[in-house]
């Protein structure tokens, strides 16, 4: 009796461990002391928000999202439904995103919004999701550049030497790419030791290097070249709708949904990844120079922003292409510069689009890594991951430790994943992060409705409700799909469940201990005087 009383007492003691929430209070105090310099304003936000936003998907995803793919139905022109569906959940979260940023503007995001309202141990498997869309969709996005690099460079056949026109297959792909191409050409030479082939993908671990440095420098520099980045990118993609407008056959608008509804929802799943990254912008929040004020029109102004200058891309593109029945391959890679190639015959539009491309995954990478860094600094805090994290850099201000750690992560990620399968979970991991933000604006609001909201959700509880609805349909929508992602994602909290117990949960329990200890200590010394 007394062994089930005490095994009950000890399950009671560690459940409320575990959903100890930290109070926002204690979080901004923190973060007033944390040192993180406060540079950015309004258009910085802007600019970082876009900046995060547009790269792959909308220049590569968006083929397969209209045209099909292996696994999945294609949209056709309907694609401009899907982008409107995967905006509209989008924004029901952009809203969930703006009230916590401006209540509690520290760094972490999702992360300390879920530390405020499920305690600590969801917040734990907040970060480590968090992880699948930040690490492990920068990882995505660096190998997705160095297609897009090797594509731009093939153009140049006749100027450039051939090693570089068209260099070897081991030194641009990832091991399981490699494989694939290697399957179907057995000649292609692949070095091995003992038997294992060797293959890196250096302009992807090159691209991660220098994002991981410029990132170091400062997240007002940063900031600075996502503007670059940005209006490059902004500038291709008006190219492409001005120029294209002209060579659009509105025959190729019917029939609108191939696929029906099914091809319309399969392409807003896929789409989803196009619009990734506004909510990295709540990460900064502790870098922006008025949050309140500024984070709402950051987020919510980047997805308009974005929104409809993906509307019009769709538009124009299935104006171009005929994406009914089956598609040329170059449409499925590169669609915007292939349509300008090969349908308009405007090849040195064709060369500057790709350029935009890399100019927009580069900023795209740069949002990835620095909202990766934020949400570990923010853990790092609440010692769930080693104190020496916080450490900010003396002359740049960055927590440049973290940074480098997380930049050496990605090029392991690099050397090892397999970048399809990545890109999936990178999408699980947001749409979970999403669900449990619009969960937690419904909590906080039972839980701590005095609190001073600076931005309020309208219509709450319908708004968090139908952005958990949204973004829940798309991902069960998808589980339902055999893939290796759909394993492979309670695999990912599985291993995060294991790594708090054994790990984060022991950490914090003897900080805690710690501060105790120090308590008595002092209240004693106090005590002898
Ligand atoms: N939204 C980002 C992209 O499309 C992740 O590359």
């Amino acid at each position: 009796m007394a062994e089930k009383y005490s095994r009950a007492t000890l399950t009671r003691n560690f459940l409320k461990t575990i959903t100890r929430i930290k109070n926002p209070d204690e979080m901004l105090e923190e973060a007033s002391g944390a040192g993180l310099e406060k540079t950015l304003g309004v258009w910085d936000l802007i600019i970082l928000g876009v900046g995060a936003i547009i790269g792959s998907g909308i220049f590569a995803v968006v083929g397969i999202a209209a045209a099909g793919g292996d696994s999945s139905l294609g949209a056709g022109p309907g694609l401009m439904i899907s982008m409107v569906i995967a905006a509209i959940a989008c924004i029901f979260s952009a809203l969930c995103y703006s009230e916590f940023a401006t209540m509690i503007p520290v760094a972490g995001g999702a992360y300390t919004y879920t530390f405020a309202t499920l305690g600590e141990f969801a917040a734990w498997m907040v970060g480590w999701v968090l992880m699948l869309e930040y690490a492990i969709g920068f990882i995505a996005v660096a190998c997705a550049w160095s297609n897009h690099l090797v594509q731009f460079l093939s153009g140049f056949e006749r100027f450039l030497p051939a090693w570089l026109s068209n260099p070897p297959v081991w030194l641009v792909n990832d091991p399981f790419t490699a494989s694939k191409i290697v399957a179907a050409n057995p000649d292609i030479f692949v070095p091995r030791v003992f038997g294992v082939p060797i293959c890196i993908n250096l302009p992807a671990i090159l691209i991660v290097l220098l994002m991981t440095a410029i990132l170091v420098k400062g997240t007002k520099d940063s900031a600075k070249m996502a503007g670059i980045m940005v209006f490059v990118k902004l500038a291709v993609i008006a190219l492409f709708v001005i120029a294209g407008a002209f060579y659009v056959r509105p025959e190729n608008w019917t029939p609108f949904a191939p696929n029906g509804i099914e091809g319309i929802f399969a392409g807003a799943f896929l789409i989803f990844f196009a619009y990734i990254g506004f909510d990295a912008l709540a990460t900064a929040a502790e870098e922006c120079k008025n949050p309140q004020k500024d984070l709402p029109v950051g987020i919510i102004g980047s997805l308009i922003v974005t929104t409809i200058v993906y509307v019009l891309v769709a538009l124009v593109l299935t104006g171009m292409q005929d994406t009914s029945g089956a598609v040329p391959a170059g449409f499925l890679k590169a669609p915007m510069a292939y349509c300008m190639m090969t349908i308009a015959h405007q090849n040195w539009a064709a060369g500057l689009i790709s350029i935009g491309s890399l100019a927009g995954l580069t900023s795209v990478l740069l949002v990835l890594e620095m909202a990766a860094t934020r949400i570990l600094y923010a853990m790092s805090r609440d010692h769930f991951i080693s104190k020496r994290f916080q450490k900010i850099h003396p002359k740049f201000k960055t927590p440049a430790l973290l940074t480098w750690t997380v930049g050496l992560l990605a090029v392991v990620g690099i050397l090892t994943l397999n970048l399809d399968v990545a890109a999936e979970l990178c999408n699980y991991g947001t749409f979970t992060s999403f669900i449990i933000v619009c969960v937690a604006v419904l909590i906080l609001r039972k839980t701590d409705p005095d609190r001073p909201r600076p931005f309020k959700v309208p219509f709450s509880p319908v708004v968090p409700a139908l952005g958990i609805i949204t973004c829940g349909g798309l991902m069960v929508y998808k589980s339902m799909q055999p893939s290796s992602s759909a394993l492979l994602f309670p695999v990912w909290l599985g291993v995060g469940a294991m790594i708090y117990l054994l790990y984060g949960f022991v950490k914090n329990r003897l900080n805690e201990n710690k501060i105790h200890n120090e308590k008595v200590h002092n209240r004693k010394q106090e005590l002898l005087k």
